[in-house]
């Protein structure tokens, strides 16, 4: 058997990985796969790494770009990451005919509509597994997996630095620095932790999901993102006492009007199953009309989990290699003329449950004041806590749960309590998911 092979960009953490699974599952994969899948060329800056993680075993390169031009690579693999180079690079592989397999979900949430077209036209694949929740095979369930389906909706934490935080401000009552250091410490968090903490990774990663569910275009541009850099540990106390636990969710819905995307800190009740995804481990909830709910939990990073979907994926192109293209499983999911124009909705038009503090005068009218307020939005109030304030204070915290209302008419009942003489400061706004049928 003719082996297929495999030229690698980037031997760092998820190269060295792949590098080590597929020599040491060799024999396995080959009965799977029906052929050989065999590394036959890396580039990486770093060659005495890439000489050491790979014994001698293939030929070495500083050269990315004779790799994507190499006539005896078949499939690229692409680790580099970010969407400068990297965009090049793949586009390069495929105008030359080969075969992508990458793990950049920034590149496919911003330029996939650009790059699956190029390998639609060109007849080649493009296998992204890797990119959303690392090992999990979320992408898979969703494209084939449950293709009877029609999708409602899909919430996950799928990003384990942010993950971990939470968990570690919630075990251990730290606040949101503090466990942020340790997730430095501990190798979780990046030097630069700006895309994890702030959301844009697990927005990526939904923007990703939203397509294969729902046969859309990327849009990553119209996802709302907040991260949980400035969640305050008091909201951790009072959710938990409430019955919620807050994750950060990545979640998108089908609704009448469009499609929601977004990520932000959310409160989820307790006894959800993802509300007891802790550390760093990543889990998604995909919602079907005929299956109901499934989860999908495991690790979303790493070395090997990761290794684990981009060798998936190499066993995937390596039996579709000389299918016809236009009878192989679609990029998104759905056939590319198939795709429709669902938008995705701005905040506004977003509806959900909320959780609301604010800290108020211990006056008479205070309460009346602010529910006077809420009803006016047609906002309904589903849970209070308030307590006395503490001795020789003034002001207390006021805690609210709302039920599911429009976000626009939260946002004109937050400016109206602001101004309020009883409120003092802003009121505190996270949202809450039931995540039921
Ligand atoms: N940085 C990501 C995370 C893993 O913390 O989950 C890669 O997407």
């Amino acid at each position: 058997m003719k082996p297929i092979n495999v030229g690698l960009l980037g031997i760092g953490t998820v190269g060295g990985g792949t590098f080590t699974v597929l020599k040491r599952n060799e024999e396995e994969i080959t009965r799977r796969a029906g052929r050989p899948i065999r590394i036959t060329v890396v580039a990486d800056k770093n060659v005495e790494l890439a000489k050491k993680v790979t014994g001698g075993a293939c030929r070495i390169t500083e050269d990315a770009f004779s790799v994507v031009s190499d006539p005896d690579v078949d499939i690229v693999v692409e680790l580099i990451g970010g969407t400068g180079v990297a965009k090049e690079l793949v586009l390069k592989a495929i105008a030359n005919g080969k075969h992508v397999v990458t793990a950049n979900k920034a590149l496919l949430a911003m330029y996939g509509n650009e790059i699956f077209k190029a390998a639609q036209d060109k007849g080649v694949m493009v296998a992204f597994e890797a990119a959303v929740a690392g090992g999990i095979p979320i992408v898979k369930a969703v494209r084939e997996g449950l293709a009877a389906n029609r999708i409602e909706w899909i919430a996950g934490i799928i990003n384990g630095t942010t993950n971990f935080i939470l968990s570690e401000m919630r075990d251990k009552g730290l606040d949101f620095n503090t466990a942020l250091q340790q997730a430095q410490e501990l190798g979780y968090a990046e030097a630069d932790p700006t895309f994890d903490i702030e959301g844009v990774d697990a927005a990526h990663k939904i923007t990703i999901l939203a397509s294969l569910a729902f046969g859309i275009p990327l849009q990553f541009d119209k996802a709302h993102i907040e991260g949980i850099s400035r969640l305050d540990a008091t909201d951790i106390q009072y959710a938990e006492q409430l019955g919620y636990r807050i994750k950060l969710l990545g979640i998108t819905k089908r609704t009448n009007g469009g499609v929601e995307l977004r990520v932000h800190p959310t409160l989820i009740p307790e006894k959800r199953l993802l509300a007891n995804v802790d550390g760093a481990m990543n889990a998604i909830v995909v919602q079907g009309d005929a299956v109901g709910p499934t989860l999908y939990y495991g690790k979303g990073a790493g070395a090997e989990p990761t290794a684990s979907s981009i060798i998936a994926d190499l066993v995937d192109v390596t039996r579709m290699h000389t299918a016809d293209p236009e009878n192989r499983v679609p990029h998104l999911a759905f056939q590319p003329n198939q795709l429709v124009d669902l938008k995705p909705l701005p905040m506004d038009e977003v509806q959900t449950c909320y959780y609301l503090r604010l800290r108020v005068f211990d006056k008479q009218g205070a309460l009346a004041d602010i529910t006077r307020i809420l009803a006016d939005e047609q906002i309904s109030i589903d849970a209070v806590i308030q307590k006395e304030p503490a001795a020789g204070e003034a002001q207390t915290d006021l805690v609210m749960l709302t039920h599911k209302t429009l976000e626009k008419r939260v946002n004109a009942a937050i400016a109206k309590i602001e101004g309020l003489p009883v409120v003092a400061g802003q009121v505190t706004r996270l949202r809450l998911e039931e995540l039921g049928k």
